[in-house]
């Protein structure tokens, strides 16, 4: 179905002659945003979509884009935000609408942005009275490996992890990275990251990246690799229990486990210089990971930036939105880290929106098309026409990698990735037909080869098999150390020089000087691909190893 009816209002004209639908984006009033959901350069990518792009004037500005910079790119700039709803067939957002931004809505207008239906409720029963459709970006099916292109929630968690850090740094005294200089040694700053999801990530990767000694935990541990990946330790609670609630996200855990969790971050309280916690379940109040008596027991001039501030906080003692000394711990607990770093997180969140836009307009004529057996679109889409949408039913392929590794998942994971019904598992008769072809081949080469090729062939033929065994049970993640070890596994054919610069053979049959040279030299080169493909995949094994 198509929304709305395309280059239907006489407005303004914009530089570019468009006959596809018009896209509007508004100043985020919400105080403190600094974000806008459309950049100069992505409005040139909608333009070639087929659209054409109105922005408010001084939309860009809380992120240092100008109205020319909009204009420059091709987008009409708007005076007012009641002419640019009114005018607009689509409407692109950061945060959701206030009641007066719902207010100028029109029946079939079509938004994107924020919307948190969950939390929400009132808001989702004014979208539908307005008969809207409206693509809430924080309910895309985040599991869907094709959806990660559009994830802004990862895109943002990313740059508020970024921002984390540098306002950890901002507030500590010392230098990150240790230092020996001519006045003394300076030791790194030990950085402890409560929480491994998306903005944990991009915290642990951002604080090694600055020289600190990085710790991490998380209830799941099946991020303990990426810890390690990213240059950080990952500290293990000292208590049996699986984390992993599904779909990447936790669980609530066990008192027992909370009791032996707590004693161990009260001891690397106590060890480290900066504490940044991300810790929370989706829907959930954010879990009290530091206690007050933890931060009593820091070294004076730490830092805690607690990233769930917004959600009631993982340190007992955060105020939401502020920056706070107590016991000689600087405790920061802004809510607005995306919005600080504005023109990188609007670019992100544009080029997210952008590629969302693909996917409405596969046709590239600038018109929408919210096709609701598109398993993304169909999760993203709250209200349509007035009717409530969400939540959408569970996407029915997950590409779960980790069940990529059994093989009756095999061929769902590769469907996932899209190969498709080409990937479909063979049906027995065909299979059993496979199967008989083969035998008869077999039997007939059997019959009428000459008696070495036969030998030949069957070497031939387990050797295709024990390798076909062996590299499909290998996970896809491991296929690089893989090939680094078959790599130095090839180098046998240093026997070959062996035998030409071995005094027997050289003995019998050597013509020439020269070949036991190039023999040897032969040697050397392989024994450099042998030992060093070892050791190389010993180095890339370590990554993965917990
Ligand atoms: P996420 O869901 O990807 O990560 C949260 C992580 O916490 C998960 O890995 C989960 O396993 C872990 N976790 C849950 N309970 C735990 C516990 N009891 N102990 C240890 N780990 C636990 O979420 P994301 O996107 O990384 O966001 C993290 C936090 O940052 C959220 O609170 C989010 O609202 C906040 N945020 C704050 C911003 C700001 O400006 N302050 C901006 C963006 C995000």
């Amino acid at each position: 179905m198509q929304t709305g009816a395309p280059g239907t209002h006489p407005v303004e004209t914009t530089h570019a002659v468009s006959s596809g639908q018009r896209i509007g984006v508004p100043r985020e009033i919400f105080p403190g945003e600094k974000r806008v959901a459309t950049v100069p350069e992505v409005v040139e990518k909608l333009i070639k979509l087929g659209f054409s792009v109105a922005i408010e004037s001084g939309a860009g500005v809380g992120a240092d884009l100008s109205d020319d910079a909009y204009r420059a790119a091709g987008a009409t700039v708007v005076p007012d935000a009641a002419q640019l709803w009114a005018n607009a067939d689509l409407v692109f957002k950061v945060r959701p609408p206030t009641p007066d931004e719902v207010a100028a809505m029109h029946e079939g207008q079509l938004l994107v942005g924020f919307i948190w239906p969950a939390q929400n409720p009132e808001l989702m029963q004014q979208l539908t009275a307005k008969k809207a459709t409206v693509l809430a970006i924080d309910a895309l099916p985040r599991t869907l490996s094709r959806a990660q292109k559009m994830d802004a929630l990862t895109s943002q968690a990313g740059v508020a992890g970024y921002r984390a850090v540098i306002e950890a740094a901002n507030a500590f005294g010392r230098f990150f990275n240790g230092q020996i200089t001519a006045a003394g040694k300076v030791p790194p700053a030990k950085v402890f990251i409560a929480g491994a999801g998306v903005a944990g990530l991009a915290a642990i990767g951002t604080a090694a990246g600055l020289g600190a000694i990085v710790r991490a935990n998380d209830t799941r541990a099946e991020v303990a690799d990426q810890v390690v990946s990213l240059g950080g330790e990952f500290v293990k609670v000292d208590y049996e229990e699986e984390g992993s609630g599904g779909g990447g996200y936790a669980k609530v855990m066990s008192e027992g486990f909370q009791q032996a969790q707590r004693a161990m971050y009260a001891q690397q309280a106590k060890e480290v210089d900066i504490i940044i916690t991300t810790a929370l379940i989706p829907g959930k109040p954010a879990p009290k990971l530091i206690t007050a008596e933890m931060v009593r027991s820091m070294k004076p001039g730490s830092v805690i930036v607690d990233m769930a501030a917004e959600q009631g906080g993982n340190c007992e003692l955060t105020e939401p939105g502020q920056a706070v000394v107590k016991h000689g711990v600087t405790i920061v607990g802004y809510t607005d880290l995306v919005s600080r770093l504005s023109r990188q997180s609007s670019t992100l969140y544009s080029s997210n929106l952008f590629r969302l836009t693909e996917e409405l307009c596969k046709t590239k004529d600038g018109i929408v098309n919210v096709n609701m057996e598109d398993e993304a679109i169909r999760g993203l889409t709250v209200t349509k026409d007035g009717a409530i949408t969400w939540p959408a039913p569970a996407p029915k392929v997950a590409p779960a990698p980790a069940a990529a590794a059994k093989p009756a998942a095999a061929p769902a994971a590769k469907k996932a990735h899209g190969h498709g019904a080409a990937s479909a598992p063979m049906a027995g008769n065909k299979l059993a037909l496979l199967f008989g072809v083969a035998a008869l081949l077999f039997w007939l080469i059997g019959a009428s080869a000459p008696k070495e090729f036969l030998s030949h062939f069957t070497v031939f033929v387990l050797a295709c098999f024990v390798g076909y065994m062996v590299v499909w049970n290998v996970k896809p993640a491991l296929h690089t150390p893989l090939m680094s070890v078959t790599n130095a596994i090839s180098s046998i054919i240093a026997i070959g020089a062996l035998v030409q610069i071995s005094p027997i053979a050289g003995a019998v049959n050597r013509p020439n000087d020269w070949i036991s040279w190039l023999a040897a030299a032969g040697i050397v080169l392989t024994s450099i691909n042998m030992f060093g493909g070892f050791a190389v995949t010993q180095r890339m094994l370590a990554m993965f190893r917990k």
